[in-house]
């Protein structure tokens, strides 16, 4: 049998972001190291209640938590989600559903625990951040290791061929800190950029969280409730998509198996002015570039990665 893969979650736990971590937990292949929290969705403190609560419903009280950067890297006051975003996971990030029983996060901070678990990296680990990329980029400056000698991160995040969710050119989690995601598209760190271009192609629905409902557990009825509320955001705003897109889950399940995506390789940067600003687009400045760190998701296999979603997250709420 061989060696597990070695995962770090980097989360602002709201409701895909619950979906991801019970993907994680449902894959046999994955040992779940730590999930560091962020803001976005939420408040960093209240990612970091709620990956423990979930952690504890899920039944793995085990896994460390750590508290993250609480703000972007030029903002001057903790981050505050806005009230669009409060709408879609709701008051508490994970749709209004209570969970209680949470306990501490590990005291380490969770810039330092990242720094640290990068540079002591074997190829067996996977970093997937699903909010901004705040605490990476931090952690890109607290090492002293060449960025392109890092595991590669698989992040979600960006929009390169269709238009943003937050603004017409930027996607929420870049637009969130841009600068810490051109500071991370620039570093020279291997990315691959699970974006808008993928994750609007895979949906749930409905008649799926129905099954969740029926398996009878906390769980289940958890995450049913729990992503009905999402569901019905999509209702309202994006009615033509039929459910919920998958944003944090597909990046979870690209990195334990990339061939999931079809990918195109480029040098991507953030643009930080303007009407675009948030945007990921090609760097002109290293377009002729041999070397191209970024792996950018414009196809998915979605019946395939549906099919593994349903068993992985089914076994964790089992
Ligand atoms: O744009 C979608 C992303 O923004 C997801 O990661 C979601 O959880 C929010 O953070
Ligand atoms: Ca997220």
């Amino acid at each position: 049998m061989s060696a597990p893969i070695k995962l770090i979650l980097d989360l602002d736990t709201g409701i895909d972001d619950a979906l991801a971590l019970a993907y994680a937990l449902g894959s046999p292949e994955v040992e779940l190291a730590a999930v560091v929290c962020s803001y976005g969705n939420v408040t960093v403190d209240t990612a970091t209640r709620n990956t423990l609560a979930l952690l504890r419903l899920l039944g793995h009280p085990e896994v460390p938590v750590y508290r993250g950067a609480d703000r972007a890297l030029d903002a001057k006051a903790a981050f505050e989600p806005p009230a669009g975003v409060v709408r879609i996971h709701g008051e508490n990030g994970l749709g209004g559903q209570e969970l209680s029983g949470w306990c501490y996060a590990a005291p380490r901070n969770g810039v330092d625990y990242l720094a640290g678990a990068l540079d002591a990296a074997s190829e067996d680990l996977r970093y997937v951040p699903t909010g901004p990329l705040t605490n990476l980029a931090l952690a890109l400056r607290a090492t002293s290791a060449d960025a392109s000698a890092l595991p590669r991160a698989t992040f979600m995040g960006g929009a390169l061929t269709v238009p943003g969710n937050v603004t017409p050119c930027a996607e929420a989690n870049i637009r969130n800190d841009p600068e810490a995601a051109d500071a991370v598209l620039r570093s020279g760190l291997p990315t691959r950029m699970i974006g808008l271009d993928v994750t609007h192609q895979v949906v749930l629905t409905r008649a799926e969280t129905a099954c969740w409902r029926a398996l009878g557990t906390p769980a289940g009825r958890f995450f049913a409730d729990m992503t009905d509320h999402y569901i019905g955001i999509y209702e309202t705003n994006n009615p033509h998509m039929g459910g919920c897109a998958l944003h944090d889950p597909l990046a979870v399940a690209a990195a334990i198996d990339p061939s999931l995506v079809g990918c195109h390789a480029a040098n991507l940067r953030v643009d930080l002015d303007g009407a675009t600003r948030g945007r990921t687009v090609c760097d002109p400045d290293r377009l002729r570039d041999a070397q191209k760190n970024c792996e950018v998701a414009l196809t998915v296999d979605a019946p395939r990665f549906l099919e593994g979603f349903l068993a992985r997250v089914e076994r964790a709420l089992a």
